[in-house]
């Protein structure tokens, strides 16, 4: 049998290409404007810490990473990064369906001499993954791409399909459905609370509540066709340790934790829960400036009650890293 990094490399270059990119899938632009996100979600490019820690979560969880590493869904490359510098195999496949996140995240790299892994970059839509050969990675990564993927049980099944004995499928950054759903109960009661301290909402302000509750409903109902839409689920891990096991795959779940946290000096980003909403509402749901300073003031005592509840221990689960390990053949 030749060595994984030739058949790798013969598989790759038997590729179409598209506008300089080997092509797995069809492109598809994201449903914003790829140039914003950045400046959107307070991004600074080229953030080393995501992708190295989660190389150091592959270490302390002995996976197998001497074969390639595939990334799915890269956007400006926030994990790539970092994953570019720290992945010990020989090849990493860079991917997102959008070819102007691909082109954003490769600015990055210059001729990506004196990198450790070589890297390829390609188109990629998660429903296509069915083209993979294989046991051929033996890591694939995602940070807050999971949630984007339609049909997540094939996903899955894919997944353990072209993952290498050993090696494992690392998503971070994936929303919990129970933390969600107690988000949006917290904000139904935002209008209730300011009344009672006689402050009118502004239509402004009630259209953002609207949005950001309906927003999470859409995302917690199964019997919706998601296909249209950008962000579409929220995960049970119990649910997803099950879809593991069917596909031979062995989930370990770290709640509220980033891939960030496990790169030196090792410092947990989940503060609390009052900060992970009030962050959510400001730079996800892009609440303005005024009505979050009320949100703040006024629902303190509410959001206190919730932090208190978790001084003794990480929760309530709202985010977190999901690592499905292969088993050894
Ligand atoms: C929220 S962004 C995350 C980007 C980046 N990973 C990060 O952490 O900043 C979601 C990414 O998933 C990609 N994406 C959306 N649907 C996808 C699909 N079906 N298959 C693969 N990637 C997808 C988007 O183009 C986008 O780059």
């Amino acid at each position: 049998m030749p060595p994984v990094a030739d058949t790798f490399q013969s598989w790759i270059t038997s590729l179409p290409r598209w506008r300089g990119f080997v092509q797995i899938s069809a492109e598809r632009p994201y449903a914003h404007a790829e140039d914003q996100y950045d400046t959107q979600y307070g991004v600074s490019a080229g953030e080393p810490e995501e992708g190295q820690g989660l190389c150091a979560l592959l270490a302390s969880n002995e996976i197998n990473t001497t074969g390639p590493a595939l990334e799915i869904g890269c956007g400006t490359g926030r994990l790539t990064y970092g994953l570019a510098h720290h992945y010990p195999g020989p090849d990493i496949l860079i991917t997102d369906p959008s070819s102007t996140f691909l082109r954003l995240t490769q600015s990055q790299f210059g001729s990506g001499d004196g990198l450790p892994a070589r890297q390829h970059f390609a188109l990629l839509n998660a429903d296509d993954l069915t083209q993979l050969p294989p046991d051929m990675f033996s890591v694939i990564a995602m940070r807050s791409t999971l949630h984007h993927i339609l049909n997540v049980d094939e996903f899955i099944a894919s997944c353990a399909r072209t993952l290498r004995p050993g090696g494992a499928l690392v998503m971070g950054a994936e929303p919990n459905e129970s933390g969600y759903v107690l988000m949006a109960a917290v904000a139904q009661f935002i209008p209730a609370v300011l009344r009672a301290e006689k402050i009118e909402l502004l239509p402004a302000w009630e259209k953002q509540l609207c949005d950001f509750t309906d927003t999470v409903k859409f995302y917690c109902r199964r019997d919706i066709d998601k296909t249209t839409a950008e962000d579409k689920h929220l995960f049970v891990p119990n649910e997803l340790s099950e879809l593991g096991a069917r596909n031979g795959l062995t989930l370990r779940y770290l709640p509220n934790a980033t891939f960030s946290d496990f790169a030196p000096p090792h410092l947990p980003e989940f503060k609390s829960f009052s900060v992970f909403f009030l962050n959510y509402l400001q730079y996800c749901m892009m609440f303005d400036a005024e009505f979050l300073q009320l949100i703040r003031k006024h629902l303190k005592q509410h959001l206190r009650y919730l932090d208190d509840c978790y001084r003794s221990h990480v929760g309530p689960a709202i985010t977190g890293v999901f690592l499905l390990k292969k088993t050894s053949a």
